[in-house]
């Protein structure tokens, strides 16, 4: 009897001393691999967590809302003790995210914000605002508008998906810079659609941006023009507004300025073949290592680093956010932001 005591002891012991040994587990869930972004987010937040030693489950959830719950709901059931989540709709969460609150569990809403809920306790994100800021401001240089040379210029308008949280940051970052020389007759938009969810592209498809501007091109060129600018908020749409402009067959010497988000090797190969103006470069390492600074203050009970505690309301509290730096790439800047820097090879860039 003594020795099975003993047994048990002993037995006790070592797993105790296995568990306080155990790396905690975090478990990564991202919207898709169809986009190179995310492949890219979900490769560098593993790295990064498993050199501070944590135990990654990193899922991809194809773009469907059904799948990213399932994937979710194997994570809690796993034992993670910390999920970090890039949305496909943010606001299709909730129950899950309820289940994950109950057992204990801390959320990070991964770029893109969790809505309509209390079970998200931080934001990690690069300053959407200042995306659409960043893009509004190259237009507003490119075309000089504040000049008073009388000269117009044609623009058409996209704007990210509506499901999205930060499609409406991009487009208001950008429209409350160009709306004003909209009025003022500087920049005039053929098509008249300016409106967010008239020009939005549900699930941020290059396909559908295609078809839509292959719409307005049928709608409001009829003489066989082009526009001089398409507002883009991102690489996926840009893309597809070029493809459509191109097999229109408009002249690459008078390609449209056209401007994009993300820096994705298709995108670079395209701003070097003058098919897109610029891009904004969102460092996905810079948001690894700051999620994962994140994730380690937790799990030491200490205070999380923000910087940001009034930004972002999830209509059902503001939730303390870590706002990264979105930069500026166009072809003058890429090979020391994306190449010196490690991000890109040149072969990735076709180079
Ligand atoms: C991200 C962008 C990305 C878009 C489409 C947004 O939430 O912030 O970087 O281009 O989703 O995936």
């Amino acid at each position: 009897m003594k020795k099975l005591l003993a047994l048990v002891l002993a037995l006790t012991l070592c797993l105790g001393i296995a568990s306080a040994f155990a790396a905690d587990k975090v478990g990564v869930s991202m919207p898709t691999q169809d986009l190179q972004r995310w492949v890219q987010d979900g490769e560098n937040m593993q790295k990064e967590l498993e050199a501070n030693e944590y135990e990654v489950m990193l899922t991809y959830s194809a773009n469907n809302v059904a799948t990213q719950v399932a994937d979710l709901e194997n994570m809690i059931t796993n034992g993670c003790k910390v999920l970090v989540v890039a949305s496909i709709d943010g606001g299709a969460l909730g129950d899950v995210l309820a289940k994950a609150k109950e057992a204990g569990i801390m959320v990070i809403a991964y770029d893109r914000l969790l809505m309509g809920t209390d079970a998200v306790d931080y934001y990690a994100t690069f300053d959407n605002y200042k995306v659409g800021t960043i893009q509004a401001n190259f237009i507003k240089e490119k075309f000089d508008l504040d000049a008073d040379d009388g000269k117009t210029y044609r623009m058409e308008v996209f704007a990210g998906s509506p499901d999205d949280n930060n499609a409406l940051y991009f487009y208001n970052g950008a429209m409350d810079a160009l709306k004003p020389y909209i009025e003022s007759g500087k920049l005039v938009v053929p098509s008249g659609e300016t409106e967010f969810n008239t020009c939005a592209i549900l699930g941020w498809g290059t396909d559908d941006a295609q078809a839509r501007m292959d719409n307005l091109l049928a709608k409001a060129y009829t003489d066989g023009s082009f526009p001089d600018l398409v507002l883009s908020p991102n690489d996926s749409l840009a893309m597809g507004i070029a493809n459509s402009l191109e097999a229109a067959g408009c002249p690459l010497d008078s390609f449209p300025v056209i401007t994009g988000q993300d820096c994705d090797k298709a995108n670079m190969k395209n701003i070097i073949a003058g098919k897109q103006s610029m891009s904004v470069f969102k460092d996905t390492r810079t948001l690894a290592a700051q999620v994962v600074e994140m994730v380690n203050y937790y799990l030491l009970g200490e205070e999380v680093p923000v910087n940001d505690t009034t930004t972002y309301d999830n209509g059902v509290k503001v939730v303390p956010s870590f706002l990264c730096d979105p930069v500026f790439a166009d072809i003058n800047n890429y090979t020391e932001l994306l190449i010196d820097s490690g991000y890109y090879t040149p072969e990735d860039l076709g180079l």
